[in-house]
Formats: structure tokens, C-alpha cells, sequence
């Protein structure tokens, strides 16, 4: 291991280091220094060892001279001439992508660079722990904070767990099998970030004083923090209090549950809906139940889809045929290898969360229609953001009829969304709550709750959390603005990022992915991003996409302000230059990957699943973009409506007068809005 050996080298100079366990170790130095990304934790925090800290010192100074004497210069040169790259004096430059050799001592430079500012930081934070606890010394402050006393404390005080001699080790296996995750780079780092329900789209990192951008997050709308979000959870939790008090059978069942599933039912026009904890675990209880009791049912799994519903069909038992990626012509296929009478299920999705590409629903209804198959579609990435009231791509396949329908949760007759026999969605990620869903007949509905495990031998949502996704889901139905802001700011980044010859993995949804191709380079550009520009954007790595198609997730909402899409597409452009990062033109050259810079012969036309009209760009009624400063709009009409589906278990919200005569909800704050807020009380 790469950097544990590297560490080591340094382990004779302190007196703890060498006590510490080799796993402590491992768990110190494979985490990343959030503000460092070139330093590992240990690395950072070992700045502020008094033995250490000088040493690292004087490695930061040697780390540039002795990456480039590890080339040989003559060598270097020699390989420059043949191959026509001019190197600029500066070896840290930002122009030298093109030279693997100068690339890697830019990277040194970096990392150079990111120990003195460690240092330099550990010096102050010494200094005020000096101030503040009167220590005679800084010194001895930072020597109190030195992960290797702490690491080496923590070891004297753990029990040890040694294997007995002839019985099985299990740290052994632990190490080895996370040892197998380092070797093939999919070991996954979590970074730290706490996002600001104020600040939106704001959060900030370990340090609460070190704020950043997030450009990842699933929380699409913004809804997390929406003022009748929030107010209603206030309330919520204010009379009923926090956890559901046991599984949905055992006392956990409850109006709030009963009456967010009739709006997930009516959202989708389905008679009935049923909520789990997540979708992971509706996709999963809902395909291993149907799965394991169809009698000899088949899955017809898409290639793409989701690890949720992959496991749903392991866990059935049931015989699975995976067929290629919205491939329609090898689904028909596979299905026709089949007799008629067989029990089959289509699992696919509608929007594929890495890729941002959009399933063929209505062709595989078609299908599903001539190979007698049920249809099970995943909206995970849809609901909240496509229709005219929110309820997935289905819904926006028959805009106008949807539209025409209004809130009517009766089903439209001949419509995709009615043509679907199983809707599965999240409350986690476009309403900003967390819970799953599936909707679809009543009989279908009723088996799943009565056999289905993962549904039933749990502890139910808690309240609180299920008025917050409750009002959401209401909110998102009444209110079309916030996703055709989003559509429009979908627009502007990818035209901004191909103006900068970025590769964006082409695709009609919201989802952008930027492709780097490379998993190191995919996570040094995450890091370099929080770390250069303070934006996060996580890295995608094997195995959520293919080795070669690595990339950064990007996902807009309507909330980011120009001013931050700006700054992220000069961020990203930077991060490319510094680290080397194949452009579109690149790509190109090479014939494409990942559906980027295709040879034209091979490109198919994508429209955006919202158009122009739908969006208002034909009638000038398409929403603004937010501008720095100015505050994201909040529809009234639509916080009224949303407010009534409570009156009966939490009474009416009466306004403060000062905000039933000032500005709409929409400009006012949310915490204001909750505090001025009276509730009078009504019988439940
Ligand atoms: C396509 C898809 N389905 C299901 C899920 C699981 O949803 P949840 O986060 O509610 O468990 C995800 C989560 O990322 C997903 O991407």
C-alpha cells in the first residue's frame, strides 16, 4: 500500500508513531484531508506533531526537486524533442497538460504547496489553542492535537483482537477485503459536507467556518428547505414528536402515512401507493416478493439499472435476463425467446441517474403489451422534476392531457403513466425528504404489504419526516416553476460547458455528467475543485459507472445563481487545464467515449424532455434566472394549497399580519415565515 509505506518512512522519528496499530494507520492515511486533497489525514494532521511538523516542512520544499529528478532531465528533454512539447520555465505551469512528466510535477508542486498551507494552518490553530488554554507553548497545543498521541492512546487503551492460533481472522479478512478496494480503485471516500438549509446551495466541510459550493447533490428542487416544507415538519414535530413508535403493524401506522400515500397515489393516478423507507428498499422488497411468487417469472432487466432493483431480482430467485441498455430491438428478443404465458416483468427506469439518459417507456409498454409482461418502471430520478405536476417522465410523455386533468387523481385512459403497471419513486431526492414509494393497482398494492419483508418488519417513517416529503410531493403538484427553472439552468450549463469544449455525456435530462475517464483523475478533480475552488463535485467511479467512463456528477437546480454557474464552468475549464483532463476535441480524436465525441455518423439527435413551450420560452412566461442576491421564488397559491391537506391534524396556519399585507411567502424568509406563523388549534 502506496501510502502506508510512504508514511512508514517517517514512523522512526516519532516515539508514538511506533505504537501505533497498523489499522489505525490504514484508516488515517487512506482518508483524504477535505481542504488538502493531494494530503491524506494523517499527512495533514502530522503537521501540527512538533517532531513532524519540521519535517514535513523541509519534505515540501524537496517534493518539487525530487519528482523531477526522478525522470532524469536529459531523458525528459530527449522525449519532449521527439515528440514536439515545449515546456514553459515554470514546471508547475498551468499550460503543460499535454506532458505527462510536467504534469506530475505540477502534481508535486500541488502537493507542495497543500503541505505548507497545512502548516501554515496548523501554526495558527496552534497558536489561538495556545492563547485560548494558556499553554505555555504553542508548541505543546499542537502537540495535543497530534493524531499520533491520539492514535497511539487509543491503541494502548482498545482491546486487541488477535486471531487464536488455528480459529478464523476476521480483521485479516476485513483488511484483505478492503485491501481488494484500494487495489482496483473503487475504495470509496466520503467527503464531509454539510449542507445549509440558509445558505442553500451552500455547505460547509468538517469546519463549519469553511464553506463550499455543492454542485452534486440529489436534493434537485431545493425542497430540503422550503418554508412550507419546514414549516409543516416544525408543527409536525411540535405535536407529534420524533420516531414512529414501531413497524407499521405495531403502532407505527398512522394518518400521516395513510394520507401521504393517497397523494402518491393521486399524483401517479393509481389506486393505491404504498411507503417504505426508501426506494432502495421498495425496489428491493417490491421485485423479491413479486419475484419469488409469480410462478416461474422472468425479469427482463435493463443493463443500466439500478443496484436496488438488481438485488430486488437476486433476492427473488427468480430467472433473470438482462437486456442492453434501452435496446429495444434485443429486449423484443428476449422477450419472444419466452412463451407467451410466462410471467414476465420489464424492470427498467425512466431517467438513468448516472448518464442522465431516458428510458423508451412507451415502446417497452408496447411490448410489454405484446409479450404479456408487467411493467416496472423506476421514476427515482424523474419525480418532483418531469410533468406538469411533478409525477416522472411518464407523466410529462402526455403533458397536455395531464395538464388538462388537473389534480383528478382518476387515471387518463390510454396514457403511458396509466400504461405502466408499477411506478416506483423516492422522496429522497427531487422533494428533499427521504422515504420510497411504489404505486399501482389495489390488489398489487395490498400483496406487497402483506408479504413483502423489507416492508413490513421495519419501523415505519416518523411522522415528522413524512409531513415534510407529504407537503413536498403537494407543493411540486400545485407548482410547475421550480422544474421548469431547473430545465432552463440545465440548459445554460451544457451550452456553457460546450462552449469551453467540456464533454458532457449527451442526454436529455437533468443530470450532467462531465466525463474525465480516468479514476484517479476523477477524484483528483473532485478534490481539486473543493480544495482550489471550494466546489464540491463527487467523483464517479467503477463500479456505479465503466472503468474509462469516470466522471463528475453535475446536477443544477434551481437555486444555483448565474454568478455560480459562471464560477463553477471557470472552475471546471481550470481544473481541466491543471490536471490534463481529455476535452470534448479529445475525445473526438480518439472516436468517443461514453457517448462523448462520437464520430457523426453515429450521433442521434436528443431532444430535452422538457421543450421549448413547456418551458414558457415560447410565450415569455418561462421563469427567471436567479441572479446573486436575490431570492428564489415561493409560490403562494401553492403553500395554501399545500397548508389545507393539514388543517385537520395540525389546525389552520394563521399569517402574522405583517406578512399577510407584505411581500408574498416566496420572498420571505423561511424561518420567519415558521416563527410568525400562530397556529390555532383544531380537533384532529
Ligand atoms: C435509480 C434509483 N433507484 C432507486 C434508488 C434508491 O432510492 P433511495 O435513495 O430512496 O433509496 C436510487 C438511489 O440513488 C436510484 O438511483
Amino acid at each position: 500500500m502506496d501510502r502506508l509505506s510512504s508514511l512508514s518512512r517517517f514512523k522512526g522519528m516519532c516515539p508514538y508513531l511506533g505504537r501505533t496499530k497498523q489499522s489505525t494507520l490504514r484508516s488515517l492515511c487512506t482518508a483524504t484531508s477535505p481542504k488538502y486533497p493531494t494530503l491524506n489525514k494523517l499527512t495533514e494532521k502530522a503537521t501540527q506533531c512538533p517532531v513532524l511538523g519540521p519535517v514535513l516542512s523541509v519534505r515540501s520544499k524537496q517534493v518539487v526537486a525530487g519528482y523531477a529528478s526522478l525522470a532524469g532531465t536529459a531523458d525528459v528533454k530527449k522525449i519532449h524533442e521527439q515528440k514536439g512539447v515545449h515546456l514553459p520555465d515554470n514546471a508547475a505551469s498551468a499550460d503543460i497538460s499535454m506532458c505527462p512528466h510536467a504534469s506530475a510535477a505540477a502534481r508535486a508542486a500541488r502537493m507542495a504547496e497543500d503541505l505548507a498551507a497545512a502548516k501554515r494552518k496548523a501554526a495558527a490553530k496552534a497558536a489561538h489553542a495556545g492563547q485560548a488554554k494558556g499553554d505555555a507553548t504553542a508548541a505543546a497545543a499542537a502537540a495535543a492535537g497530534c493524531p499520533f498521541h491520539a492514535a497511539a492512546a487509543e491503541a494502548s487503551k482498545a482491546p486487541k483482537k488477535q486471531a487464536k492460533p488455528g480459529l478464523f481472522d476476521y480483521e485479516k479478512f476485513y483488511n484483505e477485503e478492503i485491501e481488494k478496494k484500494h487495489k482496483d480503485a473503487s475504495y470509496r471516500y466520503f467527503n464531509n459536507i454539510n449542507r445549509l438549509a440558509k445558505k442553500f446551495p451552500i455547505a460547509h466541510t468538517s469546519d463549519p467556518k469553511d464553506e463550499v459550493e455543492v454542485w452534486c447533490a440529489n436534493d434537485y428542487l431545493g425542497m430540503g428547505n422550503n418554508p412550507v416544507v419546514i414549516e409543516t415538519m416544525h408543527r409536525t414535530l411540535d405535536k407529534y414528536g420524533h420516531g414512529a413508535g414501531g413497524t407499521r403493524n405495531i403502532a407505527g401506522n398512522g394518518a400521516w402515512h395513510l394520507g401521504l400515500e393517497a397523494e402518491l397515489a393521486a399524483l401517479h393516478r393509481k389506486p393505491a401507493a404504498l411507503v417504505f423507507s426508501s426506494c432502495y428498499v421498495a425496489n428491493d422488497a417490491t421485485l423479491a416478493t413479486l419475484g419469488s411468487k409469480l410462478p416461474n417469472c422472468v425479469f427482463f432487466s435493463d443493463s443500466m439499472n439500478h443496484a436496488s432493483m438488481i438485488q430486488g431480482i437476486r433476492h427473488s430467485g427468480a430467472r433473470k435476463v438482462i437486456f442492453k441498455h434501452n435496446d429495444l430491438q434485443d429486449l423484443e428478443a428476449k422477450l419472444a425467446s419466452f412463451p407467451k404465458d410466462t410471467p414476465k416483468i420489464i424492470a427498467f427506469e425512466s431517467v438513468y441517474s448516472m448518464c442522465g439518459s431516458v428510458g423508451p417507456i412507451k415502446e417497452i409498454c408496447d411490448l410489454a403489451d405484446k409479450y404479456g409482461a408487467l411493467t416496472f418502471l423506476d421514476e427515482v430520478h424523474a419525480v418532483g422534476l418531469y410533468g406538469p405536476r411533478g409525477a416522472g417522465v411518464a407523466e410529462h410523455l402526455d403533458f397536455q392531457a395531464h395538464l388538462a386533468a388537473g389534480q383528478s387523481p382518476a387515471p387518463i385512459p390510454g396514457t403511458v403513466m396509466d400504461r405502466i403497471d408499477i411506478i416506483t419513486g423516492t422522496l429522497g431526492k427531487a422533494y428533499g425528504a427521504v422515504g420510497g414509494y411504489i404505486a399501482g393497482s389495489t390488489e398489487f398494492v395490498d400483496m406487497i404489504r402483506s408479504y413483502a419483508p423489507g416492508f413490513i418488519f421495519t419501523t415505519s417513517l416518523p411522522p415528522v419526516t413524512v409531513a415534510g416529503a407529504h407537503a413536498s410531493v403537494r407543493y411540486q403538484m400545485e407548482w410547475m416553476g421550480d422544474r421548469k427553472l431547473l430545465g432552463l439552468n440545465v440548459r445554460a450549463l451544457k451550452k456553457r460547458f460546450a462552449e469551453r469544449d467540456i464533454p458532457v455525456v449527451p442526454g436529455p435530462s437533468h443530470i450532467t455528467p462531465v466525463l474525465v475517464g480516468d479514476a484517479a483523475l476523477a477524484k483528483d478533480a473532485s478534490d481539486y475543485l473543493l480544495a482550489k475552488h471550494d466546489i464540491y463535485v463527487q467523483a464517479i467511479n467503477y463500479p456505479t459507472v465503466a472503468r474509462g467512463e469516470e466522471r463528475l456528477r453535475v446536477t443544477i437546480t434551481p437555486r444555483h445563481t448565474q454568478e455560480q454557474m459562471e464560477k463553477l464552468v471557470d472552475a471546471v475549464d481550470d481544473t481541466f487545464n491543471t490536471l490534463g483532463i481529455k476535452r470534448l476535441q479529445d475525445w473526438k480524436a480518439l472516436g468517443g467515449r461514453a457517448g462523448v465525441g462520437l464520430p457523426d455518423d453515429q450521433v442521434k439527435p436528443i431532444k430535452d424532455i422538457w421543450n421549448d413551450e413547456q418551458l414558457g420560452l415560447l410565450d415569455g412566461s418561462a421563469p427567471k434566472q436567479l441572479r446573486a442576491g436575490e431570492k428564489h421564488y415561493v409560490d403562494q397559491r401553492a403553500v395554501m394549497v399545500t397548508r389545507s391537506r393539514f388543517e385537520k391534524l395540525l389546525g389552520k396556519v394563521e399569517e402574522a399580519p405583517k406578512l399577510r399585507a407584505g411581500a408574498p411567502l416566496g420572498l420571505v424568509d423561511a424561518r420567519a415565515t415558521a416563527a410568525a406563523a400562530t397556529v390555532v388549534a383544531a380537533a384532529a
